[in-house]
């Protein structure tokens, strides 16, 4: 009773929240991104949870400085999304009218929502502990219009979040700030919770792969940008990560077998396309690099295609494709990125 009585509160308060494409939903009722005590307390029950409260590590590499910038950069646009998206349930907006079946799925979203602001404060937190500016809202629009096409989109981001979160780990590990492993491994696993319920939303097996795909922070930082409206964020100037050229993908169905796919990329700038390679990343294996075939330009447009090799290597899950300069060998995700002009390109398998 007391959850769905909150619920009702909750309910009445995202129906006052503006949903037009820019408009932005911060801050937000609960105050966040900048809530008081008694606010983050009320996040907190509606995130089943607190945050951390044990003492920050004493210091911080400049990496790991990074990877709480583009945590709290990620998080951000989380909260955005998921609140337009319960606004837009709610609401009944054409597309998400879920009749019956809205009360789970609201109450999931709510959770969810809940945690990811106690996972950007858990960011911007300790930014500010060290003395850093903690990352503020941009204004985003979401290429979605559907209750359906807004949980596949969901699914697709949060794969690129459970991949980056491995490299975020990484390199915390690797510039010595192990006292924030563990926590971003809980936040992984947060991470794929949500996952499984967006796979089961759409009807397809809650857990996709045994070695989720990976991702590097500039693959993440990338994606991202292309919900962001443009000149709207205030200091995504202070995350020094590298942003590449858009890689569209213009084969929608992608299935279980091994096929030809459509690619372009605007090669504006671009000397000799001829030493451009395409490459997939899926799961814990070594990238795999085509050439492009059946290219053809048209103005500054380069449209080829590539073969999705699914059978040789089982490419379930999510795929993260880019074009590098020069065909590699890559050893590794990173290694990629090094390369890459174009990307990322976000495949989702069966
Ligand atoms: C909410 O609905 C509006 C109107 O259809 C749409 O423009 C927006 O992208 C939707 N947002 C989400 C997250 O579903
Ligand atoms: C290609 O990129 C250039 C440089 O950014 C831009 O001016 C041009 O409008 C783009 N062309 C297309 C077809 O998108
Ligand atoms: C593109 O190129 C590949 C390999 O060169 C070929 O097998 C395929 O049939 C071509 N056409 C299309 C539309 O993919």
């Amino acid at each position: 009773m007391r959850s769905f009585l909150s619920f009702a509160a909750f309910a009445a308060f995202v129906s006052a929240y503006p949903t037009a494409e820019s408009d932005s939903v911060f801050p937000l009722p609960d105050g966040f991104p900048n809530p008081s005590d008694e606010q983050l307390l009320s996040i907190e029950k509606a995130a089943f949870g607190t945050l951390p409260n044990g003492p920050p590590p004493s210091q911080i590499s400049n990496e790991g400085i990074t990877n709480l910038k583009l945590i709290a950069f990620n998080e951000l646009f989380e909260v955005d999304f998921f609140t337009q998206l319960i606004s837009n349930i709610t609401n009944k907006v054409s597309g998400y009218d879920l009749g019956d079946g809205q009360d789970y799925i609201l109450s999931s979203l709510q959770a969810i929502v809940a945690q990811e602001e106690l996972h950007a404060l858990s960011a911007n937190g300790p930014l500010k502990a060290f003395g850093f500016e903690e990352i503020q809202p941009c204004k985003y629009t979401f290429p979605v219009d559907s209750f359906s096409s807004a949980i596949a989109l969901a699914g697709t981001f949060t794969d690129v979040v459970l991949g980056t979160l491995q490299d975020v780990d990484q390199i915390f590990a690797q510039n010595g700030d192990i006292g924030l492993v563990r926590v971003i491994a809980s936040v992984i696993g947060n991470e794929g919770e949500q996952e499984g319920f967006f796979r089961l939303t759409q009807g397809k097996r809650p857990s996709s792969q045994p070695f989720l795909t990976t991702s590097v922070r500039d693959f993440a930082f990338t994606a991202i940008q292309s919900f962001v409206v443009p000149g709207s964020c205030p200091n995504i100037d202070t995350i020094p990560l590298k942003t590449f050229k858009p890689l569209n993908v213009l084969t929608s169905d992608i299935s279980a077998e091994t096929k030809e796919i459509q690619f372009s990329i605007n090669i504006s700038g671009i000397e000799d396309w001829s030493s451009l390679s395409l490459v997939y990343i899926n799961q814990q294996n070594v990238p795999i690099v085509e050439p492009l075939s059946n290219t053809s330009v048209e103005g500054e447009t380069l449209t080829f295609t590539a073969p999705f090799p699914y059978e040789e290597n089982l490419l379930t899950g999510l795929t993260i494709a880019a074009v590098t300069q020069g065909s590699g060998p890559f050893a590794d995700a990173d290694a990629v990125a090094q390369a890459a002009l174009f990307g990322p390109g976000l495949i989702e398998g069966p």
